[in-house]
């Protein structure tokens, strides 16, 4: 089985960025735990600050994967591009925050990607990436 993390803009910051907010390990090292925990599985990552970037890399894996875990960060509330993306492609997508985005300012409530995802998971801080792995076994 085949499954991508996409992380968006300033996610490459978790460990220094508002750890109140978002926790204080970095992306990298919660990855190589979920490496070591779910050996069977071909598990890859991307991180881009930019639109572009994530938009490419979702038509790249969007046929041929089983599935891909995208926080799309802050693209999340602006991005049509996104969206459309998402909608485009045939590999089933999971919405995942590290925040309960709900319980944050009103901007964050508008996801552009939300409907054509599988589902979301929010709230949950790292956990909800491995919450959506899961849900893909
Ligand atoms: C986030 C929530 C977004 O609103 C924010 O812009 C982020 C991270 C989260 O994982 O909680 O950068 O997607």
């Amino acid at each position: 089985m085949k499954i991508i993390i996409i992380n968006g803009p300033n996610l490459n910051l978790l460990g220094k960025r508002e750890p109140t907010i978002y926790g204080d390990s970095s992306f990298e090292d919660y990855f190589k735990e979920l490496e070591k925990k779910y050996k069977k599985i071909e598990l890859s990552y991307f991180q881009s600050n930019i639109e572009g970037e994530l938009i490419d890399k979702l038509h790249e894996v969007g046929f041929s994967y089983d599935g891909i875990i995208m926080n799309a960060a802050a693209y999340t509330h602006t991005s049509v591009g996104i969206g459309d993306a998402v909608k485009a492609i045939e590999t089933p997508v999971i919405e995942v925050h590290i925040s309960n985005v709900h319980s944050r300012e009103a901007f964050r409530h508008t996801s552009f990607i939300a409907p054509n995802v599988k589902g979301i998971i929010s709230g949950f801080g790292l956990k909800s990436y491995e919450l959506a792995l899961q849900s893909f076994l």
